[in-house]
């Protein structure tokens, strides 16, 4: 049976089959609700049930509790429609999507940018532009049928000179994919991808000033989205603060202080938390999410644009808008999920 789907307050309507999540009736026709992990993980694609029947598929608690689905929340990917549904989200984004594609890739280089992170370029199809926007990511599809997903840290229009991307990827030992990558990979490798997707990007329709919260490797979309607002000249004022345990896993600082000399609107506070007295760090120390907490205790004026990993991002959408004032719905996320976060 097919149901419609109506979202709040935009009014924008799709069609869902009742064998089939939400999300994906919705990426498929086109309407940019928001998600991340796509497998019940992360909790980025919550939303409030208006009216109908919907039944979850597996997902963990911490993405939706018990309690949050008693009081009329859900999660679109992995909720099913078994009636006409109205739910209300308010991120979701009025253009239509980008096409998603699966493309073979090459290894174009792998460069080690600090002990546990690879910046890797593959080189692209060059008959077929590929479209996306600064901040999506991509997937990789392995041999078995898993995918692995990774966030473009170049922005778009750099597609026009080079068809490549950039990816960072932090080694996690025991991974499956990063295992192979930080292993027997090599230069000129064919990988496949499919993408873009996620709906982590600039709300380029907005004039709010914005803060940028990236741990780890989630330097690498908040560095897309830094490269196209210079490429589009947009000078709203945005603090970045990239958080790592070592002055080591901020691994491209060379790369943002260019940045800070030719983009006034752009600050830059770094932290670490776990500095070593060999580190000689005179920076800001601690946890990053609480370092912002500190400078804007108000967030009431401002979007926030979160990326990494996932302990940091939940606590920053929940402190954010418990403490500092912070819009729900001006908060924008990709929690980088694994497996790990996948276990019951
Ligand atoms: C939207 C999105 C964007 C992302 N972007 C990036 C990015 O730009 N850069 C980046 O570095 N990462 C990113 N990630 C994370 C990335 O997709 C992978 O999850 C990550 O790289 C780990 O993949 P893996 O295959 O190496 O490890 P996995 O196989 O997923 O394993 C992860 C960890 O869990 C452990 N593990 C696995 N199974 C078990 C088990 N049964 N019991 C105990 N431990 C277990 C492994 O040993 C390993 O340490 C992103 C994730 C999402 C959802
Ligand atoms: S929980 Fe639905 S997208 Fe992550």
């Amino acid at each position: 049976m097919t149901f419609t789907i109506t979202v709040e307050p935009s009014g924008r309507t799709f069609t869902a089959e009742d064998s089939e999540p939400i999300l994906v009736a919705g990426i498929r026709q086109g309407i940019g609700l928001p998600y991340g992990c796509k497998d019940g993980a992360c909790g980025s694609c919550k939303c409030k049930l208006v009216s109908g029947t919907v039944t979850h598929g597996h997902h963990q608690p911490k993405a939706l509790s018990a309690e949050e689905e008693a009081s009329g929340y859900m999660l679109t990917c992995c909720g099913v429609a078994h009636s006409d549904v109205v739910l209300e989200s308010r991120q979701v984004t009025e253009v239509g999507a980008f096409p998603i594609k699966k493309m073979p890739v090459r290894v174009a280089s792998m460069e080690r940018a600090s002990h546990d992170v690879i910046v890797l370029r593959l080189q692209l199809p060059a008959s077929d532009a590929f479209q996306y926007r600064a901040g999506q990511y991509v997937e990789f599809l392995l041999r078995d049928g898993d995918r692995r997903s990774y966030s473009m840290a170049n922005a778009p229009h750099t597609q026009a000179t080079a068809p490549s991307i950039e990816l960072h990827l932090r080694h996690m030992p025991g991974g499956k994919f990063t295992d192979h990558v930080f292993g027997p990979m090599k230069e000129k490798d064919i990988l496949r991808i499919e993408g873009p997707y996620g709906s982590f990007f600039l709300r380029e329709d907005s004039d709010k000033p914005m803060v940028f919260l990236a741990s780890g490797t989630g330097f690498a979309p908040i560095k897309a989205v830094i490269e196209h607002m210079q490429h589009k000249g947009i000078t709203r004022p945005a603090t970045l603060y990239w958080g790592g345990r070592r002055p080591a896993d901020l691994y491209q600082s060379a790369w943002i202080e260019a940045r800070l000399a030719e983009m006034p609107n752009l600050r830059y506070v770094p932290v670490v938390s776990h500095a070593e007295a060999e580190d000689a760090w005179t920076g800001r120390t601690g946890f990053v999410h609480l370092a912002v907490l500190e400078d804007f205790p108000d967030l009431s004026g401002y979007e926030v644009y979160a990326c990494g990993a996932p302990i940091v991002v939940e606590s920053a959408q929940r402190d954010y808008v418990a403490r500092a004032g912070l819009l729900e719905e001006n908060f924008f996320a990709d929690s980088f999920t694994s497996a790990i976060d996948k276990l019951d």
